[in-house]
């Protein structure tokens, strides 16, 4: 394609390159109408003329077979459990509470759990399950199937970690009422002059931003919501020179300033967290919400951010899943330049939407 673009720069005059390019657009553009007017049309056009989500399916099929294998418990999280024990939470919180319920998957939830405590699944994670499942063998009606996985489940070890969770914490990981927790102590004004200052930045001082602080961000960062808790995303983060250099040269949109990063941060979404194909954007979300509270702390601790569009091009995406040692299932979110701000750097304005052109009130409008 390329080749034949040069080509035709050479062949031809500017006025022919400018009908070619008109011609172009049209022919893109009567192509559209017709893939926008028939779903056999699309099908097969995205079956043998365009791989544009060649990559995207093959990431969800490596996920859903990785799936299979990390719920047995063979990695610091495994995703199956965790939606378990979360979806167990959301029953035991019930108004008013079922007696008997999860019927349908208590006795996966066991298996994977039992498993998971002679895998690798962390401390913490299994503390949270354990004590979740406990609860619910507590609090359950009798039932064969919830009988048996009782019997199961008493007759399995404690995790290792949960008596030193318990010292650490005083109660157990399990569902507890909203008036016990303190009410959130940031100032409404000072949460506000942050979010209206904030502005992605894209010239940095040349000092690193202490490993501690980019830590504190991330904690905080995982503290976001994530789709049935399973936190499907890691983050990638590059603070040396020679490797900021490299990876910084994946993305497209860093020309001319990307030699200045300090830092940068991929962060990467893992398809395996989920067994269905309709789940696959899942990823983006959670890994946004997660890189919003991400820069947010990072705000907090003086340290600017710009978050870096990362483009699905196959030489892109090949070139980036090397050098970042990806695996099949995963799919790089977004990246993060991250630094201390030029003082006398330049900063967009960025106009924002005013309240009512970013929100309707829908309640009059809807359909039926
Ligand atoms: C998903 C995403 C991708 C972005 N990609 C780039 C990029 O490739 N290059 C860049 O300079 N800025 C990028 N930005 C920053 C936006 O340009 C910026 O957020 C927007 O203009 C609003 O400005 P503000 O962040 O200062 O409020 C990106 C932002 C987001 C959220």
């Amino acid at each position: 394609m390329n080749t034949l673009k040069e080509l035709a720069k050479k062949l031809l005059s500017r006025d022919q390159l400018e009908k070619l390019k008109d011609w172009r657009s049209r022919f893109n553009l009567f192509g559209l109408r017709l893939l926008a007017g028939s779903k056999m049309l699309r099908r097969f056009h995205f079956a043998f003329f365009s791989s544009a989500f060649d990559r995207e399916a093959n990431a969800v099929v490596m996920g859903k077979l990785l799936h299979e294998q990390n719920q047995a418990g063979v990695e610091t999280t495994n995703f199956f459990l965790r939606r378990a024990i979360h979806r167990l939470e959301k029953g035991l919180i019930m108004q008013p509470r079922r007696g008997v319920f999860a019927l349908d998957y208590i006795e996966k939830a066991v298996d994977s759990y039992a498993r998971s405590l002679s895998g690798c699944v962390a401390p913490d994670e299994m503390s949270w399950a354990h004590d979740v499942l406990e609860s619910f063998f507590e609090t359950t009606a009798s039932h064969p199937i919830i009988d048996a996985q009782r019997k199961k489940f008493d007759a399995l070890e404690k995790p290792a970690s949960r008596l030193e969770s318990l010292r650490r914490q005083g109660v157990g990981r399990v569902p507890f009422t909203a008036g016990t927790t303190p009410s959130v102590s940031v100032d409404a004004d000072a949460f506000a002059g942050m979010c209206r200052e904030r502005r992605s930045v894209r010239w940095y001082q040349n000092r690193p931003v202490p490993r501690d602080i980019i830590d504190r961000a991330v904690e905080l960062a995982v503290q976001a919501p994530s789709a049935c808790n399973r936190q499907p995303y890691r983050f990638l983060i590059f603070d040396d020179p020679v490797s900021v250099a490299k990876v910084s040269e994946l993305p497209m949109g860093v020309a001319g300033f990307s030699d200045n990063f300090p830092a940068m941060i991929a962060i990467v979404g893992r398809l395996r967290a989920y067994p269905h194909s309709r789940d696959r954007h899942v990823i983006y979300i959670d890994g946004g919400l997660a890189a919003m509270s991400f820069i947010f702390a990072l705000e907090t601790l003086g340290v600017s951010s710009c978050s870096i569009n990362w483009p699905d091009i196959p030489e892109r995406e090949l070139a980036a899943s090397k050098l970042l040692k990806l695996e099949p299932d995963e799919r790089i979110v977004m990246f993060i330049s991250i630094g201390y701000a030029a003082s006398e750097g330049l900063v967009p304005y960025s106009q924002k939407l005013a309240l009512e052109d970013a929100r309707a009130y829908g309640g009059a409008e809807l359909a039926g």
